[in-house]
């Protein structure tokens, strides 16, 4: 029998335990014996809840239990969490997290523990709730160098995009709608500045580098700006505003940002709406490849950390390899990638044929008073430069 422990009994370890409790016989069989949850560590009682039995206040009743092979970390940010997860593993312990923040700031410090101790630190929840993409990367694509990783991974944000490009609504009510329906939290900051998809880059960025992207260092934009107005030039231009997370090659590291792009219809993330996520891969031998699927909720994201479970009972005395070195990867200067920019301006024609050259533009004859045009390609850097030549810039969005 294994015997597992739950850290933290909110949205996701409930559903780690409701997963392990519905399909007990089946994740039996996968692991070839049985699994038990012995303890649920969190600071409240839940009198009124079977699992009470088996509540602990006291993180060292699991690392001091020799019987708890495999912890489950639930409680999200990074402490008490990156300390009761380092002790379990020093314990001995392998340990699967849904938790990014975690993730992003020690993961390679935490496989580097599971190592010395010949145990595992997984956490295929973290990026992509239930979409299996971080065994895919160190399992399945291993094959391959990655020459792009790109995704939609902020199910929240996606959910906004899509709500406005169907409606039409202004950003402040179908944020309000968001946090209404549970989710956007009451404080959205995290995901609508795109912070929450900049840590879930750095991952996935730190695992096809093999060794350690600082999300701080991931140029981030969030969705915050976009109006309505902007949704009228994309339905013109018969394109999406998305919130993207990519990384792409750049010689030997990656540019690697977070912000909104207008992506046309044949872009394979272009469909992708409401809550849920995908991630984009291009390798070299590959070509491409794209997971889809439910990015956040309860039972995905606990369906995610149970697999983790269940690999981790099936490698109990052996570590497997996993590449992520501490060593910081200095990523690219995003300002030097190449790319075209949709521009809305409330300058005339002749500043913008100075400060741009030759341009495309969108008419959309709502937005009075003001002019939409697409730039050539350029860099971000010269970009820069020439819209504060033309001054009066009042969006920018990429055009992928
Ligand atoms: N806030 C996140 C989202 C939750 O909306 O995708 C999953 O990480």
């Amino acid at each position: 029998m294994i015997k597992i422990a739950v850290m933290g009994y909110g949205t996701i370890g409930s559903g780690v335990v409701q997963v392990i409790e519905t399909n007990q016989e089946s994740i039996c069989k996968k692991i070839g014996e049985g699994i038990e949850v012995k303890y649920i560590l969190d600071l409240r009682d839940f009198e009124d809840d079977p699992i009470q039995s088996k509540v602990v206040h006291d993180y060292q009743t699991i690392a001091q239990d020799p019987e708890i092979a495999i912890v489950v970390e639930s409680m999200g940010g990074i402490e008490p969490a990156y300390t009761f997860v380092k002790a379990m593993l020093s314990a001995g312990k392998s340990v699967t997290t849904s938790n990014k923040a975690l993730v992003a700031a020690h993961g390679a410090e935490l496989i580097a523990t599971a190592k010395e101790k010949n145990v595992n630190f997984m956490f295929e929840a973290s990026v992509g709730g239930g979409i299996p993409i971080i065994r895919a990367l160190n399992s399945c694509l291993t094959a391959d160098r990655i020459e792009e990783i790109s995704g939609i991974v902020n199910g929240t944000t996606n959910y906004m995009m899509t709500r406005m490009a169907e409606e039409g609504c202004e950003f402040d009510d179908v944020l309000r709608e968001a946090q209404e329906k549970g989710y956007a939290e009451k404080d959205p900051t995290a995901d609508i500045e795109g912070h929450d998809a900049g840590r879930k880059i750095a991952i996935l960025t730190s695992l096809i580098a093999g060794q350690q992207v600082d999300f701080e260092d991931v140029h981030t934009e969030g969705i915050s700006k976009i109006t309505a107005t902007d949704i009228l030039y994309a339905k013109k231009m018969d394109r999406v505003i998305k919130l993207l997370a990519t990384s792409r090659q750049a010689g030997d590291t990656y540019t690697v940002m977070v912000a909104p792009f207008l992506l046309p219809k044949d872009h394979p993330l272009y469909t992708v709406n409401g809550v849920f996520n995908a991630v984009f891969v291009h390798g070299n031998m590959l070509g491409d490849a794209m997971f889809y699927g439910s990015g956040a909720g309860s039972l995905p994201t606990a369906s995610a950390v149970v697999a983790d479970v269940v690999e981790l009972a099936k490698h109990i005395g052996r570590h497997i390899e996993l590449e992520w070195r501490p060593e910081k990867l200095e990523i690219a200067d995003y300002k030097q990638q190449t790319l075209r920019f949709f521009v809305r301006t409330g300058a005339d024609a002749d500043a913008i044929a100075q400060a741009f050259g030759s341009v495309t533009y969108i008419d959309v004859p709502e937005a009075e008073g003001e002019k939409g045009f697409l730039t050539g390609e350029m860099t971000e850097e010269a970009y820069e430069k020439k819209a504060e030549a033309l001054g009066d810039v009042r969006q920018m969005i990429r055009y992928s």
